[in-house]
């Protein structure tokens, strides 16, 4: 089955904003203490050397992790405890007080862009926000009051790159010489502006980019064939150089687009997408995300899928692309010891609620996503 579009999870190319009027954008990303850096990874990497933690320090990370926050940690040369996360995704906080007793600084993740609020009192907290841009606790941003917080704008608004790291103003950045390099970023804007057309309102076009797109893209051809997770990890095994190229500024392009997005609007599409999905879907999810409280902007839809990649497959055939969240955790990680989120490593897909994202193609993923679990051999 081939369909006539490509609806991913990662929102496409929105060039348009260059158009628009320059405004004072949503916080962080007009904030004094603001360093956009080129991959996410990177502006953790400038994270741990604004708080002064190096060889030797030892810090506090989630056992449930995307993992190259973790192999930015380790490059650095710290001592990494982690601490326990339960089968819901839900922080243990009394595991959490304890490792944050006896760690220099403490590492908190907003899975999917859900707010964690667990804070151990006289830590210093790292808040990775990589995807949580946009998204509000109690009316206050998510990162907001942290030592640190990063965030990983090329996940949430289409960009070709964009990591960024907030400090309280007045602490120094230690930024990298150079910018990120021209030619993959060309690579990245051409496929952003492909998947663009995949979601066009004229069939023709968005049928023939996304039948391009399938011919070229590896990770799909990877989806249909059941190999995603060993074709696409591979965040780890990098060098202390990886992560300082990763802390450069990002292309101009990036940092042109964050001067003009407008985060209210972005959030307000992304929940309504992401209530579309939750009121047919909610059970197929873990217990965190049934609700939507207010302020929170969703990077995805978590769904818990029986066999993951049958699903993937299925779905990538109904033209709707989801990913495998976080399947493996960095290596250091003991994985016995710490047992409760392996379901979720073994089920979990993103679904898009992305901003570019209008009624009629949450329609398409809807009918997609029920049409597969009707089908258990489809
Ligand atoms: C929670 C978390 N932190 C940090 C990162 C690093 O972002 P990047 O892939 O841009 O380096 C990612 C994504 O990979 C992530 O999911």
């Amino acid at each position: 089955m081939s369909a006539d579009v490509l609806i991913g999870v990662y929102p496409p190319a929105e060039l348009s904003v260059l158009h628009a009027r320059r405004t004072t954008p949503a916080w962080p990303l007009a904030e004094a203490g603001l360093t956009l850096t080129h991959l996410g990874r990177g502006a953790v990497w400038l994270a741990l050397r604004a708080l002064g933690l190096r060889g030797g320090s030892r810090l506090a990370m989630p056992a449930y992790h995307c993992g190259s926050e973790v192999e930015a940690a380790h490059l650095a040369g710290l001592e990494v405890e982690f601490y326990r996360v339960d089968d819901q995704l839900r922080v243990d906080e009394d595991d959490l007080a304890r490792v944050a007793a006896v760690t220099d600084a403490v590492y908190l993740i907003s899975c999917f862009g859900f707010p964690t609020v667990a804070r151990p009192s006289g830590s210093r907290v790292i808040e990775d926000a990589a995807h949580g841009l946009f998204s509000l606790h109690a009316g206050t941003p998510v990162g907001a009051g942290a030592e640190a917080a990063v965030f990983c704008p090329r996940k949430s608004l289409g960009t070709p790159d964009g990591g960024a790291v907030v400090v309280p103003a007045g602490r120094q950045i230690d930024v990298s010489e150079g910018r990120a390099p021209v030619r993959p970023m060309a690579r990245s804007v051409a496929s952003l502006v492909a998947a663009r057309a995949a979601i066009a309102r004229r069939r023709q076009l968005r049928a023939r980019a996304a039948r391009a797109i399938a011919r070229m893209s590896r990770g799909d051809a990877a989806a249909r064939e059941g190999t995603l997770t060993e074709t696409v990890i591979g965040e780890w095994n990098l060098e202390v150089g990886d992560m300082e190229a990763a802390a450069r500024a990002p292309s101009r392009l990036t940092a042109a687009v964050l001067g003009r997005v407008d985060g209210a609007a972005i959030r307000a599409r992304r929940r309504r997408n992401y209530l579309r999905l939750r009121d047919e879907l909610a059970e197929l999810t873990l217990e965190p995300f049934r609700d939507l409280a207010e302020g929170t902007c969703p990077l995805y839809f978590p769904l818990l899928a029986g066999d993951r990649s049958r699903a993937i497959a299925a779905l990538l055939a109904r033209g709707v692309r989801p990913l495998e969240i976080w399947p493996v955790p960095h290596p250091i990680l003991d994985r016995r010891r710490f047992p409760e989120p392996e379901r979720a490593r073994l089920s979990l897909l993103a679904l898009p609620v992305h901003q570019a994202l209008e009624d009629w193609h949450m329609d398409i993923v809807l009918a997609a996503v029920k049409d597969v679990l009707a089908k258990p051999s489809a």
